[in-house]
């Protein structure tokens, strides 16, 4: 039932339906009753909802807490890590007063584990989305033995903390899930460390950071939040009973969260009040400085500079060449160790966010004039910083400093004293005030380009617009040719993993190790160097599981080069044109590659900020990575090649013959609907292991498309499911494909589906799908006028066309 992410016409079919489901529902569930599948307990102010639910197209499911606005939105699951296998699970109250879920066969798979025993329990599920267990009659609104907000899935909302409560011993933290659609644990852990300074990190395997913010200072968490806004804000509290992160909201008809995406991002998101489209407020890491220990040790990261990292004043980089390289992670050491001889002193930064707190010690009452004295004692004492903006405060740094960055504070006055040798300070005073002259500098710069600036203020506030945030932290890789002519050894034809209708794709390693492949643009798109670094930091922006993701890219004199992440599944055709390959691609691979593209498209077309149409759709841009995962590749690059996409014709047609639309290969017009018609041809195309072009059926002469629309008339369509999967598909899964793919590749393009339904149609079991008019080429080909025009144009054989219409037409 639940899908993700968010789409606007799915919600407000289940808001109908949760509104009929409505009468006789209740907030609690006394010791005599029970839930099942389809029933659910619904808050008094109708905000959450509590029930079964499955993800994806498994047949898994489990217990949790929805928005009743936004059913998609699960903010707590009971069971992650033992789904039910299928979806006959009770919930009840057990003889002991626990909340228990049985399976089928009436074991326990969950339990709550209370500390109290209660003579007459109920099970209710507040407004704030907190499922309590409490006794019936209970006159204190807050004596719970049990409830839900004391253990967090990926989300926190406003009444719950991360953190510490002493008096539980609880600590309150966030795991992701596995995958967008498996709520199971996942990777990544999200948890407010209050040794020494409290802060908040993510760690990957519970053991690798990847992200941390910076340390409390007293007053707030820069990266976390300023100290108010007019919507929302966030609150620290540290005394004797707990020490913990939470948000409240200073309305009441918003609701705000933050989720640990399977990622690893945490993100903020607010939901108005009668809206059912959450907007992203915050997202952290937000910036590649914020990647944890971006520029290694004793490195500082510098967000809007180049290069980003530096050495701190008196080191140097420890591998000179792979610091050349951008390869910065090795980090940096001392130039001339400290041996606490005479005249050593500090430099102050300011406007950094202080190191990781690794080994260090903290002094709460120690003034700074004693702290330094109490650094300088001790020869590996690196650096010490007032560790509370509002008075005294020690904090000694010792060992490398690692995860330094440039920040936007100017009103915190916290300060890092670097220790150097005197022969360093000499020329440090002239030094520290260029670092802040830089950060200084590189704020009103950002001032200056408008997206640069708003990802300093999101990265303070909760911003009270939900403006979407985008990602304009990225910022890419630029590679020298050099390089990447190495990686590639030299564009040689053994490297060469093919030829697109943009260029060529060689298979690199860069000196990292990391595989990769390179495409190497050919050579008209005419653009200047900034107009391309413009595109490509857009396509950069578009970050989707589903799409090819791109490491860094190359401008010299005319070579234009875009490096994308290596996929070692090849792509697409490679398995479904050949018999053998082909057989290994079972139902639920094939149903589940469908869903993933329809899903990347879905993204390009409306959910990133730019609406993107790719235009090339075809099975050898779709590549595979090694869990064979579909993922959309060359994307954007009709934007390169033609500069200004709004304008909806184009006098040159990229793309390939048998994925194109008529609107589109006879008159040169497009909109993101021949997309969706290159997304049916290659759904038909999946699910059947044919090519639509050069289709050939003794009966008659149309192509796949014609093939698929006369079986769909004859009612014979599952005919045209590939032979091969007959063992292991699931027909109704397979009826809506063809019936979809059908819709996709209508011949008007105001017939076919968006994509947005498209994906609606696809994961939902009970959608009505209308029927499906004539395929586009369907008369065209029987009359053999493309044909025609295909001899004309190119060799039958060549892939890909450019063709150039003549004007006017
Ligand atoms: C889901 O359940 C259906 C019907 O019980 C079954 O045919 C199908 O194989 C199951 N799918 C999975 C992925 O287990
Ligand atoms: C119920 O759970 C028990 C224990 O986990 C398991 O052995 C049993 O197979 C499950 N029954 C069903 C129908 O899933
Ligand atoms: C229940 O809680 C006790 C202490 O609070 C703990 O020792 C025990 O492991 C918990 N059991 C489960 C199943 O979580
Ligand atoms: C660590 O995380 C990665 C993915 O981030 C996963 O593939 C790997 O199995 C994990 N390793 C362990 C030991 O959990
Ligand atoms: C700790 O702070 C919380 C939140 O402000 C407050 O409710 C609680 O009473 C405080 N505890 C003590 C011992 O001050
Ligand atoms: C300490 O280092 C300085 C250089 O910074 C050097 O001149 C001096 O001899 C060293 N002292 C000792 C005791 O090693
Ligand atoms: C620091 O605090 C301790 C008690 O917490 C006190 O004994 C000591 O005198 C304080 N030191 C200073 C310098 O204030
Ligand atoms: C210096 O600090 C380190 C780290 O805290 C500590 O292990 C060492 O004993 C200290 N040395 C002296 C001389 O205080």
């Amino acid at each position: 039932m639940v899908v993700r992410p968010i789409f606007s016409f799915f919600c407000i079919s289940i808001v109908v339906l949760s509104l009929l489901r409505m009468s006789g529902a209740t907030d609690i569930m006394s010791s005599v009753q029970s839930i099942r599948k389809g029933e659910t307990l619904v808050s008094s102010g109708r905000k959450f909802e509590l029930g079964f639910f499955s993800t994806g197209s498994s047949n898994n499911s489990f217990l949790g807490i929805w928005l009743v606005a936004s059913p998609e939105t699960v903010v707590w699951v009971a069971n992650r890590n033992s789904a039910l296998t299928d979806s006959k699970g009770t919930l009840e109250i057990s003889y002991e007063g626990e909340l228990v879920l049985l399976n089928q066969s009436k074991s326990v798979v969950w339990s709550t584990n209370s500390t109290k025993v209660l003579g007459n329990p109920v099970a209710h599920l507040l407004d704030s989305g907190n499922l309590v267990l409490r006794e019936r009659n209970s006159l204190d609104s807050t004596d719970y033995s049990w409830q839900s907000f004391d253990y967090p899935s990926d989300t926190i909302l406003v009444g719950m903390t991360l953190g510490w409560n002493f008096r539980t011993g609880l600590e309150h933290y966030l795991t992701s899930w596995r995958s967008v659609d498996d709520p199971s644990l996942g990777d990544y852990t999200g948890k407010y460390k209050i040794d020494g300074l409290p802060q908040l990190e993510i760690v990957r395997n519970g053991s690798v950071k990847v992200y941390r913010s910076a340390p409390w200072n007293g007053v707030y968490i820069n990266d976390v939040a300023e100290v108010s806004t007019p919507v929302a804000r966030s609150i620290f509290v540290h005394n004797e009973t707990a020490a913990y992160f939470a948000i409240e909201t200073l309305i009441d008809d918003i609701t705000i969260r933050i989720t640990l995406s399977p990622d690893g991002v945490a993100q903020a998101f607010l939901l108005k009040s009668g809206s059912t489209k959450w907007d992203m407020i915050q997202s952290l890491p937000y910036d590649p400085c914020d990647n944890y220990g971006y520029c290694g040790a004793n490195g500082v990261c510098r967000v809007n500079q180049s290069p980003r990292c530096l050495c701190l004043q008196g080191f140097i980089p420890k591998s000179q060449a792979e610091w050349d390289m951008l390869n910065p992670a090795r980090g940096c050491i001392r130039k001339v160790p400290l041996n606490c001889s005479r005249g050593e002193g500090f430099m102050r930064l300011s406007q950094v966010k202080l190191p990781d707190l690794i080994d260090f010690q903290l002094f709460k009452n120690m003034s700074l004039k004693e702290c330094k004295v109490e650094c300088l004692k001790n020869c590996s004492c690196m650096a010490y910083a007032n560790s509370d903006i509002r008075g005294p405060g020690c904090l000694l740094c010792f060992g490398n400093l690692i995860d330094i960055r440039d920040i936007n504070d100017d009103g915190s006055h916290q300060y890092l004293f670097l220790r150097l040798p005197a022969s360093e300070l000499d020329s440090s005073r002239s030094l520290s005030n260029k670092l802040v002259t830089i950060t200084v500098a590189s704020a009103i710069s950002g001032l200056l380009i408008g997206g640069t600036a708003l990802s300093i203020i999101w990265k303070r506030r909760m911003k009270s617009q939900g403006l979407p945030s985008g990602m304009d932290g990225i910022d890419l890789p630029l590679y020298d040719f050099d390089t990447v002519s190495v990686a590639s050894n030299h564009f040689s034809q053994t490297n060469k993993l093919g030829e697109g209708g943009f260029g060529s794709v060689y298979k690199g390693t860069l000196s990292t190790g990391q595989e990769v492949a390179i495409k190497r643009l050919s050579k008209y798109s005419g653009q200047g160097p900034d107009e391309f670094m413009n595109e490509v930091l857009l396509i950069a922006r578009l970050q989707h599981r589903n799409l090819v993701g791109l490491v860094g890219c190359c401008i010299e004199g005319d070579e234009r080069m875009l490096i994308y992440e290596y996929m070692p599944n090849k792509s697409l055709d490679y398995f479904l044109f050949d018999h053998d390959r082909s057989s290994s691609l079972a139902w639920k691979r094939r149903f589940d590659i469908v869903l993933g593209i329809a899903r990347g498209l879905l993204y390009l077309h409306q959910d990133s900020k730019l609406q993107v149409i790719h235009r090339d759709l075809k099975t050898s841009n779709i590549l595979l990575d090694a869990d064979i995962n579909p993922k959309i590749s060359d994307f954007g690059l009709a934007r390169i090649f033609r500069g200004d996409d709004t304008e909806a014709q184009t006098r040159r047609i990229v793309g390939t013959y048998g994925y194109m639309s008529p609107e589109y290969a006879f008159d040169g017009k497009f909109s993101v609907k021949s997309d969706v018609f290159g997304f049916g041809v290659l759904l038909l195309e999946i699910i059947s292991s044919k090519r639509n072009r050069g289709f050939q059926h003794p009966d008659h002469h149309h192509n796949l498309l014609g093939h698929a629309w006369l079986l769909w008339r004859e009612g014979r369509a599952m005919e045209l499911i590939d032979e091969s999967v007959c063992a292991s598909f699931v027909e109704s899964q397979a009826e809506r494909c063809i019936q979809v793919g059908l819709l996709c590749v209508q011949k008007f393009p105001e017939n076919r589906p968006a994509m947005s339904s498209v994906v609606f149609m696809l994961a939902n079991e009970g959608a009505t799908l209308p029927p499906p008019k004539e395929p586009g080429f369907f008369v065209e080909r029987s009359s053999g006028s493309l044909d025609a025009h295909l001899v004309r144009e190119e060799p039958f054989t060549a892939n890909v066309v450019m063709v150039t219409l003549p004007e006017g037409r």
